[in-house]
Protein backbone atom coordinates (compact mmCIF):
# COMPACT_ATOMS: atom_id res chain seq x y z
CA UNK A 1 0.00 0.00 0.00
CA UNK A 2 1.07 3.47 -1.01
CA UNK A 3 0.69 6.20 1.73
CA UNK A 4 2.37 10.35 0.73
CA UNK A 5 2.24 12.72 3.65
CA UNK A 6 3.38 16.13 3.36
CA UNK A 7 6.84 17.66 5.54
CA UNK A 8 9.28 20.67 5.41
CA UNK A 9 12.76 21.33 4.92
CA UNK A 10 14.49 24.30 5.55
CA UNK A 11 16.76 26.09 3.02
CA UNK A 12 18.20 29.52 3.61
CA UNK A 13 15.86 31.20 5.98
CA UNK A 14 12.98 29.51 3.64
CA UNK A 15 10.68 26.21 4.14
CA UNK A 16 10.22 24.22 1.44
CA UNK A 17 7.36 21.77 0.89
CA UNK A 18 8.67 18.07 0.71
CA UNK A 19 6.23 15.12 0.11
CA UNK A 20 6.89 11.80 1.65
CA UNK A 21 5.84 8.82 -0.50
CA UNK A 22 6.18 5.26 1.36
CA UNK A 23 5.47 2.03 -0.08
CA UNK A 24 5.29 -0.95 2.09
CA UNK A 25 5.45 -4.13 -0.69
CA UNK A 26 5.91 -7.87 0.44
CA UNK A 27 9.70 -8.79 -0.35
CA UNK A 28 12.78 -9.31 1.77
CA UNK A 29 12.82 -6.62 4.91
CA UNK A 30 14.61 -3.92 3.85
CA UNK A 31 13.78 -0.26 3.75
CA UNK A 32 14.68 2.34 1.01
CA UNK A 33 14.85 5.92 1.38
CA UNK A 34 16.03 7.91 -1.10
CA UNK A 35 16.04 11.42 -1.55
CA UNK A 36 17.98 12.24 1.44
CA UNK A 37 21.78 12.76 1.16
CA UNK A 38 23.97 9.70 2.14
CA UNK A 39 24.86 10.32 5.66
CA UNK A 40 21.33 11.18 6.88
CA UNK A 41 20.16 8.24 5.43
CA UNK A 42 20.70 5.63 7.84
CA UNK A 43 20.46 7.89 10.32
CA UNK A 44 16.71 8.67 9.65
CA UNK A 45 16.20 4.93 8.98
CA UNK A 46 17.45 3.58 12.27
CA UNK A 47 15.95 6.19 14.35
CA UNK A 48 12.45 5.46 12.17
CA UNK A 49 12.95 1.81 13.15
CA UNK A 50 13.41 1.94 16.65
CA UNK A 51 10.95 4.47 17.20
CA UNK A 52 8.20 2.22 15.61
CA UNK A 53 9.14 -0.51 17.93
CA UNK A 54 9.52 1.48 20.91
CA UNK A 55 6.20 3.36 20.66
CA UNK A 56 4.09 0.22 20.75
CA UNK A 57 3.76 -0.13 16.88
CA UNK A 58 5.41 -2.93 14.88
CA UNK A 59 7.72 -2.57 12.25
CA UNK A 60 6.54 -3.86 9.54
CA UNK A 61 8.88 -7.19 8.36
CA UNK A 62 8.31 -6.46 4.41
CA UNK A 63 10.03 -4.15 1.59
CA UNK A 64 9.32 -0.65 2.72
CA UNK A 65 10.58 1.69 -0.14
CA UNK A 66 10.20 6.02 1.02
CA UNK A 67 10.92 8.78 -1.34
CA UNK A 68 11.26 12.22 -0.37
CA UNK A 69 10.53 14.67 -3.38
CA UNK A 70 11.37 16.98 -4.50
CA UNK A 71 14.97 14.61 -4.75
CA UNK A 72 16.75 17.22 -6.24
CA UNK A 73 16.50 19.63 -3.05
CA UNK A 74 18.96 19.64 -0.05
CA UNK A 75 17.51 18.46 2.93
CA UNK A 76 19.24 19.52 5.89
CA UNK A 77 18.13 18.81 9.81
CA UNK A 78 15.72 15.47 10.54
CA UNK A 79 12.33 17.47 10.36
CA UNK A 80 10.95 14.49 8.02
CA UNK A 81 11.75 11.90 10.66
CA UNK A 82 7.76 11.98 11.77
CA UNK A 83 6.26 11.75 8.67
CA UNK A 84 8.60 8.95 7.56
CA UNK A 85 7.52 6.80 10.52
CA UNK A 86 3.90 7.67 10.60
CA UNK A 87 3.98 7.29 6.35
CA UNK A 88 5.18 3.61 7.08
CA UNK A 89 2.42 3.22 9.63
CA UNK A 90 -0.10 4.34 7.14
CA UNK A 91 0.92 2.44 4.57
CA UNK A 92 1.31 -1.23 7.14
CA UNK A 93 -2.28 -0.45 7.81
CA UNK A 94 -1.80 0.31 11.37
CA UNK A 95 -3.28 3.61 11.43
CA UNK A 96 -5.81 5.28 8.91
CA UNK A 97 -5.56 9.15 7.47
CA UNK A 98 -8.57 11.26 6.81
CA UNK A 99 -7.34 12.43 3.64
CA UNK A 100 -7.13 15.70 4.39
CA UNK A 101 -3.81 17.09 3.69
CA UNK A 102 -2.01 17.12 7.29
CA UNK A 103 1.89 18.10 7.25
CA UNK A 104 3.90 16.74 10.06
CA UNK A 105 7.02 18.13 11.83
CA UNK A 106 9.69 16.85 14.22
CA UNK A 107 12.68 14.45 14.88
CA UNK A 108 12.22 11.25 16.64
CA UNK A 109 14.09 9.84 19.47
CA UNK A 110 15.14 6.11 19.31
CA UNK A 111 12.16 5.78 22.10
CA UNK A 112 9.88 7.48 19.91
CA UNK A 113 9.46 11.03 21.33
CA UNK A 114 9.05 13.68 19.02
CA UNK A 115 12.03 16.33 19.21
CA UNK A 116 11.97 19.80 18.83
CA UNK A 117 13.42 21.13 15.69
CA UNK A 118 14.79 24.29 14.00
CA UNK A 119 13.22 26.33 11.33
CA UNK A 120 9.57 25.41 12.61
CA UNK A 121 8.95 29.05 12.35
CA UNK A 122 9.35 29.51 8.33
CA UNK A 123 8.54 25.82 7.42
CA UNK A 124 5.24 26.13 9.00
CA UNK A 125 4.40 29.58 7.23
CA UNK A 126 5.53 27.85 3.79
CA UNK A 127 3.20 25.14 4.48
CA UNK A 128 0.43 27.62 4.92
CA UNK A 129 1.13 29.26 1.47
CA UNK A 130 0.68 25.65 -0.02
CA UNK A 131 -2.80 25.30 1.11
CA UNK A 132 -2.00 22.71 4.35
CA UNK A 133 -4.49 23.74 6.45
CA UNK A 134 -3.15 21.07 9.36
CA UNK A 135 0.00 20.93 10.55
CA UNK A 136 1.53 18.11 13.76
CA UNK A 137 4.45 19.71 15.43
CA UNK A 138 6.75 18.70 18.22
CA UNK A 139 5.62 20.32 21.56
CA UNK A 140 8.15 22.41 22.11
CA UNK A 141 8.11 24.35 19.29
CA UNK A 142 3.92 24.92 19.46
CA UNK A 143 4.05 28.57 19.80
CA UNK A 144 6.66 29.41 17.56
CA UNK A 145 4.26 27.39 15.02
CA UNK A 146 1.02 29.23 16.19
CA UNK A 147 2.56 32.38 15.12
CA UNK A 148 1.41 31.36 11.74
CA UNK A 149 -1.93 32.82 10.62
CA UNK A 150 -4.06 30.45 8.88
CA UNK A 151 -3.40 26.58 9.76
CA UNK A 152 -3.95 24.99 12.55
CA UNK A 153 -1.09 23.56 14.54
CA UNK A 154 -1.26 20.58 16.42
CA UNK A 155 1.27 19.50 19.30
CA UNK A 156 3.05 15.87 19.11
CA UNK A 157 4.42 14.50 22.11
CA UNK A 158 4.72 11.25 20.93
CA UNK A 159 3.85 8.82 17.22
CA UNK A 160 0.47 8.37 19.12
CA UNK A 161 0.04 12.13 18.79
CA UNK A 162 0.81 11.99 14.94
CA UNK A 163 -1.38 9.34 14.31
CA UNK A 164 -4.33 11.27 15.93
CA UNK A 165 -3.42 13.68 14.14
CA UNK A 166 -3.52 12.38 10.30
CA UNK A 167 -6.92 10.49 11.65
CA UNK A 168 -8.67 13.89 11.12
CA UNK A 169 -10.91 16.06 13.55
CA UNK A 170 -12.50 13.33 15.21
CA UNK A 171 -9.46 11.36 16.17
CA UNK A 172 -7.97 14.67 17.14
CA UNK A 173 -6.65 16.26 20.76
CA UNK A 174 -8.09 19.49 20.56
CA UNK A 175 -4.92 21.90 20.19
CA UNK A 176 -6.75 24.98 20.31
CA UNK A 177 -6.49 24.65 24.70
CA UNK A 178 -2.91 24.17 24.34
CA UNK A 179 -2.73 27.94 22.59
CA UNK A 180 -1.42 30.87 23.92
CA UNK A 181 -4.43 33.88 23.28
CA UNK A 182 -3.60 35.64 20.39
CA UNK A 183 -4.07 38.77 19.30
CA UNK A 184 -3.83 39.66 15.64
CA UNK A 185 -0.82 41.60 14.19
CA UNK A 186 0.00 42.47 10.90
CA UNK A 187 3.57 40.41 9.35
CA UNK A 188 5.23 39.94 5.79
CA UNK A 189 3.39 37.95 3.32
CA UNK A 190 2.93 34.16 4.52
CA UNK A 191 3.40 34.30 8.08
CA UNK A 192 1.28 36.33 10.43
CA UNK A 193 2.15 36.88 13.63
CA UNK A 194 -1.20 35.89 15.52
CA UNK A 195 0.53 36.61 18.85
CA UNK A 196 1.34 39.57 20.79
CA UNK A 197 4.19 38.61 23.13
CA UNK A 198 4.95 39.71 26.26
CA UNK A 199 7.41 42.67 25.87
CA UNK A 200 11.11 42.86 27.01
CA UNK A 201 11.76 41.46 30.63
CA UNK A 202 13.72 43.40 32.50
CA UNK A 203 16.83 41.15 31.60
CA UNK A 204 20.14 41.23 33.55
CA UNK A 205 22.30 43.65 31.95
CA UNK A 206 23.22 46.45 33.55
CA UNK A 207 22.11 49.98 34.32
CA UNK A 208 23.67 53.04 33.11
CA UNK A 209 23.55 54.55 36.90
CA UNK A 210 26.41 51.89 37.41
CA UNK A 211 28.91 53.19 35.03
CA UNK A 212 31.00 56.01 36.55
CA UNK A 213 32.62 58.98 34.65
CA UNK A 214 32.92 58.12 31.09
CA UNK A 215 30.50 60.87 30.03
CA UNK A 216 32.31 61.09 26.32
CA UNK A 217 31.60 57.11 25.47
CA UNK A 218 28.33 57.54 27.52
CA UNK A 219 27.39 60.61 25.10
CA UNK A 220 28.71 58.31 21.84
CA UNK A 221 27.05 55.72 22.92
CA UNK A 222 23.57 57.44 23.16
CA UNK A 223 24.23 59.17 19.76
CA UNK A 224 25.11 55.63 17.83
CA UNK A 225 21.99 54.08 19.08
CA UNK A 226 19.91 57.10 18.05
CA UNK A 227 21.26 56.82 14.33
CA UNK A 228 22.46 52.96 14.24
CA UNK A 229 26.50 53.89 14.05
CA UNK A 230 28.95 51.74 14.50
CA UNK A 231 31.07 52.53 17.62
CA UNK A 232 34.29 51.45 18.66
CA UNK A 233 35.39 51.96 21.82
CA UNK A 234 39.13 52.67 23.27
CA UNK A 235 40.90 52.07 26.85
CA UNK A 236 42.96 49.97 28.84
CA UNK A 237 41.61 47.19 31.08
CA UNK A 238 39.15 47.76 33.06
CA UNK A 239 38.13 51.21 32.44
CA UNK A 240 34.28 49.96 31.91
CA UNK A 241 34.27 49.26 28.45
CA UNK A 242 32.48 45.72 28.59
CA UNK A 243 30.38 47.58 31.48
CA UNK A 244 29.30 50.37 29.47
CA UNK A 245 28.43 47.55 26.71
CA UNK A 246 26.46 45.60 28.46
CA UNK A 247 23.97 48.36 29.66
CA UNK A 248 23.03 48.56 25.44
CA UNK A 249 19.85 46.11 25.77
CA UNK A 250 18.60 48.49 28.40
CA UNK A 251 19.00 51.52 25.84
CA UNK A 252 17.56 49.86 22.82
CA UNK A 253 13.86 50.33 21.70
CA UNK A 254 11.52 46.69 21.81
CA UNK A 255 11.01 45.88 17.84
CA UNK A 256 8.27 46.36 15.44
CA UNK A 257 6.09 44.01 14.29
CA UNK A 258 7.41 43.25 11.11
CA UNK A 259 10.97 43.41 12.97
CA UNK A 260 9.90 40.77 15.16
CA UNK A 261 9.03 38.60 13.09
CA UNK A 262 12.12 38.91 10.43
CA UNK A 263 14.48 38.11 13.88
CA UNK A 264 11.69 34.97 14.88
CA UNK A 265 12.91 33.82 11.55
CA UNK A 266 16.15 33.58 12.07
CA UNK A 267 16.03 32.36 15.32
CA UNK A 268 13.91 29.76 14.80
CA UNK A 269 16.26 28.22 11.63
CA UNK A 270 18.86 28.82 14.34
CA UNK A 271 17.13 26.81 17.03
CA UNK A 272 16.89 29.11 19.12
CA UNK A 273 13.74 30.57 19.43
CA UNK A 274 12.47 30.92 23.07
CA UNK A 275 9.95 27.85 23.12
CA UNK A 276 7.93 30.65 24.81
CA UNK A 277 8.63 33.25 22.36
CA UNK A 278 9.06 35.65 25.27
CA UNK A 279 11.34 37.43 24.06
CA UNK A 280 9.88 38.37 20.86
CA UNK A 281 9.89 42.33 20.84
CA UNK A 282 13.80 42.38 22.19
CA UNK A 283 15.61 43.89 19.98
CA UNK A 284 19.04 41.50 19.76
CA UNK A 285 21.80 42.28 21.31
CA UNK A 286 24.69 39.36 20.69
CA UNK A 287 28.09 39.43 21.97
CA UNK A 288 29.87 36.67 20.21
CA UNK A 289 33.14 35.75 22.10
CA UNK A 290 36.53 36.67 20.36
CA UNK A 291 37.30 32.63 19.94
CA UNK A 292 34.24 32.60 17.48
CA UNK A 293 34.76 30.24 14.48
CA UNK A 294 34.04 31.95 11.09
CA UNK A 295 30.46 29.55 10.76
CA UNK A 296 30.01 31.08 14.26
CA UNK A 297 29.80 34.30 13.37
CA UNK A 298 29.38 34.76 9.40
CA UNK A 299 27.05 31.44 9.43
CA UNK A 300 27.48 28.75 7.65
CA UNK A 301 28.33 25.40 9.12
CA UNK A 302 27.20 21.57 7.82
CA UNK A 303 23.15 22.91 8.14
CA UNK A 304 23.80 26.04 6.38
CA UNK A 305 22.63 27.88 9.93
CA UNK A 306 22.95 31.78 9.94
CA UNK A 307 25.75 33.32 12.48
CA UNK A 308 25.90 36.03 15.19
CA UNK A 309 25.64 38.55 12.71
CA UNK A 310 22.44 37.32 11.38
CA UNK A 311 21.39 36.51 15.18
CA UNK A 312 21.78 40.37 15.65
CA UNK A 313 20.01 41.59 12.83
CA UNK A 314 17.78 44.94 14.08
CA UNK A 315 19.84 45.24 16.74
CA UNK A 316 23.36 45.49 18.10
CA UNK A 317 26.39 42.95 17.56
CA UNK A 318 29.24 43.74 19.81
CA UNK A 319 32.38 42.46 19.29
CA UNK A 320 34.86 43.08 22.92
CA UNK A 321 38.45 42.71 22.25
CA UNK A 322 38.08 43.15 18.49
CA UNK A 323 41.88 43.02 17.97
CA UNK A 324 41.82 39.06 19.46
CA UNK A 325 39.03 38.67 16.40
CA UNK A 326 40.04 36.40 13.54
CA UNK A 327 41.02 38.63 10.93
CA UNK A 328 38.66 36.41 7.91
CA UNK A 329 36.11 37.09 10.38
CA UNK A 330 36.33 40.68 10.80
CA UNK A 331 36.92 40.99 6.85
CA UNK A 332 33.77 39.16 6.27
CA UNK A 333 31.80 41.46 8.22
CA UNK A 334 32.30 44.27 5.95
CA UNK A 335 29.42 42.89 3.78
CA UNK A 336 27.04 42.65 6.00
CA UNK A 337 27.88 46.44 7.36
CA UNK A 338 27.55 47.64 4.27
CA UNK A 339 24.61 45.82 2.56
CA UNK A 340 22.90 44.58 5.56
CA UNK A 341 23.11 41.07 4.92
CA UNK A 342 25.50 38.21 4.08
CA UNK A 343 25.90 35.76 1.46
CA UNK A 344 27.06 32.40 3.25
CA UNK A 345 28.56 29.92 0.85
CA UNK A 346 28.19 26.22 0.01
CA UNK A 347 28.46 23.72 -2.81
CA UNK A 348 25.41 24.17 -4.96
CA UNK A 349 25.18 28.15 -4.98
CA UNK A 350 25.08 30.34 -1.47
CA UNK A 351 22.03 31.75 0.60
CA UNK A 352 21.68 35.23 1.91
CA UNK A 353 20.44 35.42 5.16
CA UNK A 354 19.56 39.06 6.67
CA UNK A 355 22.32 41.21 8.87
CA UNK A 356 21.02 45.01 9.28
CA UNK A 357 23.24 44.98 12.58
CA UNK A 358 24.92 48.14 14.11
CA UNK A 359 28.24 47.23 15.05
CA UNK A 360 29.68 48.08 18.87
CA UNK A 361 33.62 47.24 19.71
CA UNK A 362 35.90 47.36 22.34
CA UNK A 363 39.64 47.24 22.18
CA UNK A 364 42.43 47.59 24.10
CA UNK A 365 44.72 50.74 22.52
CA UNK A 366 47.86 48.25 22.63
CA UNK A 367 48.95 44.71 24.09
CA UNK A 368 49.88 45.44 27.74
CA UNK A 369 46.74 48.07 27.25
CA UNK A 370 48.44 50.88 29.18
CA UNK A 371 49.53 53.00 25.87
CA UNK A 372 48.55 56.99 26.49
CA UNK A 373 48.02 55.76 30.44
CA UNK A 374 49.37 59.41 31.88
CA UNK A 375 49.91 56.85 34.95
CA UNK A 376 51.09 53.89 33.68
CA UNK A 377 53.77 53.32 31.12
CA UNK A 378 53.17 51.23 27.63
CA UNK A 379 55.38 47.74 28.11
CA UNK A 380 54.90 46.94 24.90
CA UNK A 381 57.78 46.49 22.00
CA UNK A 382 58.62 49.14 20.20
CA UNK A 383 56.09 49.14 16.85
CA UNK A 384 53.87 46.17 18.83
CA UNK A 385 50.98 49.01 19.05
CA UNK A 386 50.66 49.22 15.35
CA UNK A 387 50.82 45.80 14.64
CA UNK A 388 48.07 44.71 17.34
CA UNK A 389 45.65 47.64 15.73
CA UNK A 390 47.23 46.56 11.99
CA UNK A 391 45.59 43.05 13.18
CA UNK A 392 42.04 45.10 12.43
CA UNK A 393 42.00 45.89 8.50
CA UNK A 394 41.45 49.31 7.54
CA UNK A 395 38.55 48.82 5.86
CA UNK A 396 37.33 47.65 8.66
CA UNK A 397 38.50 50.10 10.85
CA UNK A 398 36.97 52.51 8.36
CA UNK A 399 33.26 51.47 9.29
CA UNK A 400 33.37 52.03 12.39
CA UNK A 401 31.66 55.39 12.54
CA UNK A 402 32.25 56.81 16.24
CA UNK A 403 35.12 56.37 17.95
CA UNK A 404 36.05 57.54 21.50
CA UNK A 405 38.49 57.15 24.25
CA UNK A 406 37.88 55.53 27.57
CA UNK A 407 40.59 56.67 29.45
CA UNK A 408 40.82 54.99 33.34
CA UNK A 409 38.39 55.93 35.95
CA UNK A 410 40.27 58.21 38.99
CA UNK A 411 39.12 56.32 42.31
CA UNK A 412 37.55 59.39 43.16
CA UNK A 413 35.28 59.85 40.56
CA UNK A 414 34.84 56.11 41.05
CA UNK A 415 33.79 56.98 45.03
CA UNK A 416 32.93 60.02 45.05
CA UNK A 417 30.83 61.38 42.33
CA UNK A 418 27.20 61.75 42.40
CA UNK A 419 24.81 58.48 40.45
CA UNK A 420 24.76 58.92 37.01
CA UNK A 421 21.97 59.55 35.20
CA UNK A 422 20.21 55.70 34.68
CA UNK A 423 19.09 53.76 31.60
CA UNK A 424 15.63 54.53 31.94
CA UNK A 425 15.97 58.31 31.18
CA UNK A 426 18.57 58.04 27.95
CA UNK A 427 16.44 54.70 27.01
CA UNK A 428 13.56 57.45 26.57
CA UNK A 429 15.81 59.98 24.88
CA UNK A 430 16.40 57.01 22.12
CA UNK A 431 13.64 56.11 21.73
CA UNK A 432 12.22 59.22 20.81
CA UNK A 433 15.01 60.42 18.85
CA UNK A 434 14.99 57.31 16.53
CA UNK A 435 11.19 57.71 16.16
CA UNK A 436 12.13 61.37 14.65
CA UNK A 437 14.47 60.24 12.40
CA UNK A 438 12.33 56.71 11.25
CA UNK A 439 9.97 59.40 10.33
CA UNK A 440 11.66 61.36 8.56
CA UNK A 441 13.50 58.82 6.69
CA UNK A 442 11.61 56.34 5.95
CA UNK A 443 11.61 54.09 8.29
CA UNK A 444 15.22 53.76 8.36
CA UNK A 445 17.90 54.62 10.53
CA UNK A 446 20.46 57.68 9.98
CA UNK A 447 23.46 55.51 9.40
CA UNK A 448 21.29 53.63 6.45
CA UNK A 449 20.81 56.91 4.51
CA UNK A 450 23.05 56.89 1.01
CA UNK A 451 24.62 59.29 -0.27
CA UNK A 452 22.26 61.26 -1.80
CA UNK A 453 19.25 60.70 1.05
CA UNK A 454 21.61 61.89 3.12
CA UNK A 455 22.68 65.58 1.33
CA UNK A 456 18.28 65.83 1.13
CA UNK A 457 17.62 64.90 4.81
CA UNK A 458 20.11 66.37 6.60
CA UNK A 459 19.71 70.27 6.12
CA UNK A 460 22.52 72.45 7.00
CA UNK A 461 22.59 75.88 7.92
CA UNK A 462 24.69 78.32 6.46
CA UNK A 463 27.17 78.35 9.80
CA UNK A 464 26.74 74.65 10.01
CA UNK A 465 27.99 74.15 6.20
CA UNK A 466 31.13 76.57 6.95
CA UNK A 467 32.15 74.52 9.69
CA UNK A 468 31.51 71.05 7.84
CA UNK A 469 33.48 72.35 4.81
CA UNK A 470 36.37 73.32 7.37
CA UNK A 471 36.33 70.50 8.82
CA UNK A 472 36.35 68.57 5.73
CA UNK A 473 39.41 70.58 4.79
CA UNK A 474 41.36 70.42 7.23
CA UNK A 475 41.09 66.37 8.27
CA UNK A 476 41.14 65.55 4.05
CA UNK A 477 37.53 63.99 4.00
CA UNK A 478 36.42 61.75 0.86
CA UNK A 479 32.99 62.21 0.06
CA UNK A 480 32.17 59.06 2.06
CA UNK A 481 34.08 61.17 5.33
CA UNK A 482 31.98 63.78 4.58
CA UNK A 483 28.86 61.93 4.53
CA UNK A 484 29.62 60.34 7.33
CA UNK A 485 29.86 63.23 9.32
CA UNK A 486 26.83 64.60 8.51
CA UNK A 487 24.44 61.41 9.21
CA UNK A 488 26.30 61.31 12.89
CA UNK A 489 25.33 65.06 12.99
CA UNK A 490 21.77 64.33 12.18
CA UNK A 491 21.65 61.58 14.86
CA UNK A 492 22.90 64.69 17.63
CA UNK A 493 20.25 67.10 15.81
CA UNK A 494 17.43 64.42 16.10
CA UNK A 495 18.70 64.16 20.08
CA UNK A 496 18.37 68.00 20.75
CA UNK A 497 15.05 68.28 18.42
CA UNK A 498 16.38 70.57 15.59
CA UNK A 499 15.12 70.02 12.50
CA UNK A 500 18.10 71.65 10.88
CA UNK A 501 21.56 69.99 11.83
CA UNK A 502 23.08 72.85 12.76
CA UNK A 503 26.83 74.00 13.81
CA UNK A 504 27.08 72.55 17.47
CA UNK A 505 25.77 69.35 15.73
CA UNK A 506 28.34 69.07 13.34
CA UNK A 507 31.36 70.21 15.82
CA UNK A 508 29.89 67.05 18.30
CA UNK A 509 29.94 64.72 15.34
CA UNK A 510 33.67 65.79 14.47
CA UNK A 511 34.20 64.97 18.47
CA UNK A 512 32.81 61.46 18.03
CA UNK A 513 35.43 60.80 15.38
CA UNK A 514 39.02 61.06 15.68
CA UNK A 515 40.61 62.74 13.35
CA UNK A 516 43.80 60.72 12.86
CA UNK A 517 41.12 57.61 12.07
CA UNK A 518 40.08 59.75 9.41
CA UNK A 519 43.15 60.85 7.64
CA UNK A 520 44.44 57.00 7.64
CA UNK A 521 42.74 54.26 8.10
CA UNK A 522 44.10 53.00 11.43
CA UNK A 523 44.48 54.24 14.73
CA UNK A 524 46.36 56.65 15.72
CA UNK A 525 49.01 55.89 18.62
N1 LIG B 1 33.46 53.50 34.66
C1 LIG B 1 33.20 52.57 35.59
N2 LIG B 1 32.23 52.77 36.52
C2 LIG B 1 31.99 51.83 37.45
N3 LIG B 1 32.64 50.66 37.53
C3 LIG B 1 33.61 50.41 36.66
C4 LIG B 1 33.96 51.36 35.65
N4 LIG B 1 34.96 50.85 34.92
C5 LIG B 1 35.24 49.64 35.43
N5 LIG B 1 34.43 49.37 36.48
C6 LIG B 1 34.46 48.15 37.30
O1 LIG B 1 35.51 47.35 36.84
C7 LIG B 1 35.02 46.13 36.29
C8 LIG B 1 35.77 45.79 35.01
O2 LIG B 1 35.44 46.72 34.00
P1 LIG B 1 35.28 46.29 32.49
O3 LIG B 1 34.07 46.91 31.95
O4 LIG B 1 35.39 44.82 32.38
O5 LIG B 1 36.58 46.97 31.88
P2 LIG B 1 37.15 46.83 30.41
O6 LIG B 1 36.19 46.09 29.60
O7 LIG B 1 37.33 48.24 29.94
O8 LIG B 1 38.46 46.14 30.57
C9 LIG B 1 33.56 46.37 36.05
O9 LIG B 1 32.83 45.19 36.14
C10 LIG B 1 33.20 47.35 37.13
O10 LIG B 1 32.93 46.67 38.33
MG1 LIG C 1 36.46 44.30 28.68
Amino acid sequence: MLATLLTAVIDGLEGALVRVEVDVASGLPICHIVGLPDASLSEARERVRSAIRNSGFEYPARRITVNLAPAGRRKHGAAYDVAIAVGILVASGQIRTSGEPCALLGELSLGGAIQPVAGVLPMVATLARSGVRRVGVPTANLVEASLVAGIEVMPLAGLDDAARAIAGPRGRRAAAAARAPTVAVSGSPGVQAQQSMTLVEPGSCVDLSEVRGQSTARWALEVALVGGHSLLLVGPPGAGKTLLASAIPGLLPPLSDSEALEVAVVRSVAGLLDPSARCWRERPFRAPHHTSSYAALVGGGPRLAPGEVSLAHHGVLFLDELAEFDRDVLEALRQPLEEGSVVVGRAQGSVRFPAHVQLVAAMNPCRCGYLGDPDRPCRCPPGDPERYVRRISGPVLDRLDLRVEMPRVRPAALLLDPRPESSAGVAARVAEARLVGAERNGGRSNAWLSGPEVQRLCGLDGRARGRLTEIAEVRGLSARGVHRLLRVARSVADLAGRAVVDEPAILAAADLRDPAVEAEPGLAA
